[in-house]
This record gives structure tokens, sequence and C-alpha cells, in this order.
């Protein structure tokens, strides 16, 4: 019989060959994944425009974090997505759609516990594309990457309370609304209750999508 000293160590999840090969998923650069009706990709400095443009406006911004303040500032983020990819804990794809050759939102994914088995991600996009079904073809793509490849089990997503847009596609994917974060989130000098999201492999739905185009804006 074995002695134990100090507290025992709580069981490990499962590690299939697949999670041990997975960590080549997080070294260095993230993959081009396309489809027809999306291309996610690593951003890259000619992405800092098309980002400053698009991403500053008002009803995007509402209930994230403040963006980056110039096209420069974009550049400078831009450039911490590598050296956080390369660090081995971060993916950040930029969103192309078909019609485009820069990125038009950007979804980032950060792995949180020490298995690497659980992950939170967030997204944005250009509001030139909501609804047109974008994100979800580019969410659909992340998920099964992230499940299939990268070794992820769980998947959470923090909202604010009164977004409605991002709680709608979560809830579209198959997310299982958690819990009620009281005052989970700082933002304009305010705390705002967030609602915490997860998504397991089995709660995926099938997703039906069209290839999408921008509506335009005069
Ligand atoms: C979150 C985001 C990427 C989603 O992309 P999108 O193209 O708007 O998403 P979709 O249109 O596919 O899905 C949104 C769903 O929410 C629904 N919805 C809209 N307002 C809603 C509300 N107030 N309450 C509930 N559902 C709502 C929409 O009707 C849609 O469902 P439907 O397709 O069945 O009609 C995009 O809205 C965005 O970039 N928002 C700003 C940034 C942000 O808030 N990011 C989330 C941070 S966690």
């Amino acid at each position: 019989m074995s002695t134990t000293l100090g507290r025992p160590s709580p069981p490990r999840p499962p590690q299939p060959a697949s999670r041990v090969d997975a960590q080549g998923a997080w070294a260095g650069v993230v993959p081009t994944i396309a489809t027809p009706g999306t291309t996610l990709r690593a951003l890259v400095l000619a992405d800092a425009e098309s980002l400053f443009a698009l991403l500053t406006t008002e009803p995007v911004g509402r209930f994230i974090l403040p963006a980056p303040h110039t096209v420069e500032d974009f550049g400078r983020f831009i450039d911490w997505t590598h050296r956080q990819q390369e660090a081995g804990r971060h993916l950040c794809f930029g969103i192309v759609p078909p019609d485009q050759d820069t990125a038009v939102g950007v979804i980032q994914i950060r792995r949180e516990t020490s298995d690497c088995s659980t992950a939170e991600w967030g997204f944005v996009l250009s509001e030139r594309y909501w609804g047109t079904g974008l994100f979800m073809a580019s969410a659909e793509l992340v998920l099964t990457f992230l499940f299939e490849t990268a070794g992820i089990h769980r998947l959470e997503a923090r909202t604010i309370v009164d977004n409605g847009r991002a709680s709608g596609a979560l809830q579209k994917l198959g997310a299982v609304r958690e819990g009620f974060l009281r005052h989970g989130f700082y933002r304009n000098g305010e705390y705002l209750d967030q609602v915490l999201w997860s998504i397991l492999p089995g709660d995926r739905r099938p997703i039906t999508t069209s290839v999408p185009t921008a509506t335009t804006l005069h």
C-alpha cells in the first residue's frame, strides 16, 4: 500500500493521444481555414486599417472592452496576438468574408486550465456583416478546430447581460447559459453584470449557413 504525503492531487481528466497531439495546434501560428462562406486566418498588419475602420463604431463597441484607438494601435494589437500565439496559450483568427481580402472581425481564444481542456473565447464582427451568417460560419469552423484538433473540451464565453446579439448567436451555436456573474465586467466607470456560457462538444447544433455578403450601409 502506498503512502500519500500531503494532499492527493485531484484526478486528471482523460488525456487522449489527440490531446497530446493537440499541443501542436497551439504552437506558433493559427492555421488558415477556408470554406465558401468564410476564411479564418492569422491577423496580418495589413488588417489594421480595416479593423480600425470597422470595429471602432459605437454599436460594435457597446458591450466589449474599448478597441484600440488608432490604426497604429491596431497594428500593436496584431503584433501582440502573434506574441501570445508564440507563447502557446492564445489563438486569434481574423474573419475574412468571401468578398474581401482583409479581416472584418476577430475571434480570440485563450486556454484556461493547466490541462488545457478549457478555453474562453471572445468575438467581434463589423456591423456590416451582422445577421449575414458570417459569424455563424466562422464560429462553426472555430468550434470544429478547437474540439477536434486543439484538444478543447469546454469552451466558455462571458457576455454582458444586455448583449442580445452575442447571447442569441451563442444560443444558436448550442451554448448553455450556466451562471450570472454579478458586476463581472468593469467598463467606462461602471460595473456590469455578465452571463457565463459554455459549449461542450455534444452541445453543438447543426447550423445551416449560406455564403454571406455584406449589407451596404449608406
Ligand atoms: C456577437 C456578434 C459577433 C454576433 O454576430 P451576428 O452576425 O450579429 O450574429 P447572428 O445575427 O448570427 O446571431 C444573433 C442572433 O441574436 C438575435 N438577437 C438580436 N438581438 C437580440 C436580443 N436583444 N435578444 C436576443 N437575441 C437577439 C438575432 O436575431 C440573431 O438570431 P437569429 O439569426 O435567429 O435572428 C456580433 O453581433 C458582434 O460583433 N457584436 C459586437 C461585439 C460583441 O458584442 N461581441 C461579443 C462579446 S462576448
